[in-house]
């Protein structure tokens, strides 16, 4: 698959965290935005689907799981169009001011979980993304790896935890998603950092920063 990068807009960097869910994205992003506030360097922090009023409200349709009867093509089309507009209002602005931006997940996301994860045609994905984005591509990528398993159990050890309409799908369908994401990062080694998630959250993030933070400084 040939994936598009984005322009040198300016010194900024736009990386993007992905991994199934329960994988432990929220800590490594914390870890990241700290490092860099430490070395004065702004950073802003966006999630998808959602991150503006108008993809918030995207997300809530999304993850309803009274939203059942939603077809696949509605679903693509839901999470490039939250992408769209969260690019437009406040990626694009950020990274024109130099301000580094770190996303709780992007594109990759939709490959995995609706190309790998709904059987969704990859081709036809790449396309429909090309033009929701734009062609702005992260930089970098951070997947965090482990089991369906082990990320389940994080999943059902949150506070008050209650599954979306995403998070209900069976385990098999995490485990696509899973594969595809590795797949997706096979074929992009020197965008992707993979990383182990099933070890100790500390020693994820020692991980982190040896092979993102000093690697990339
Ligand atoms: P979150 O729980 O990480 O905030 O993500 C919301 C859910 O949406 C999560 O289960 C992954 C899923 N998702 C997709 O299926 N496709 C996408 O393009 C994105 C961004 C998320």
């Amino acid at each position: 698959m040939v994936l598009e990068k984005r322009g040198a807009l300016s010194g900024a960097k736009f990386v993007s965290f992905e991994g199934i869910d329960g994988c432990g994205k929220t800590t490594l992003m914390d870890r990241l935005a700290g490092w860099l506030e430490e070395a004065g360097i702004a950073c802003i922090r966006v999630r998808e689907p959602g991150g503006t009023s108008i993809g918030e409200k995207i997300r809530e349709i999304l993850l309803d799981t009274a939203c059942s009867e939603m077809t696949r093509r509605t679903e693509v089309l839901l999470y490039s169009a939250s992408r769209a507009q969260l690019i437009g209002e406040v990626i694009e602005p950020a990274l024109e001011k130099g301000a580094w931006v770190l996303a709780d997940r992007f594109v990759d996301a939709t490959f995995a979980y609706q190309g790998f994860g709904r059987g969704f045609d990859l081709e036809r994905l790449a396309m429909i993304q090309r033009w929701a984005t734009g062609g702005l591509w992260p930089d970098k990528t951070i997947l965090l790896d482990c089991d369906v398993a082990v990320a389940a159990s994080r999943l059902g050890q949150r506070p008050g935890a209650k599954r979306d309409r995403i998070e209900s799908e069976a385990g098999d369908f995490h485990k696509k998603v899973r594969e595809g994401y590795l797949f997706l990062a096979r074929e992009e080694p020197t965008r992707f950092v993979i990383l182990d998630a099933a070890k100790p959250l500390e020693e994820v993030a020692k991980d982190f920063h040896e092979r993102f933070w000093l690697a990339e400084g």
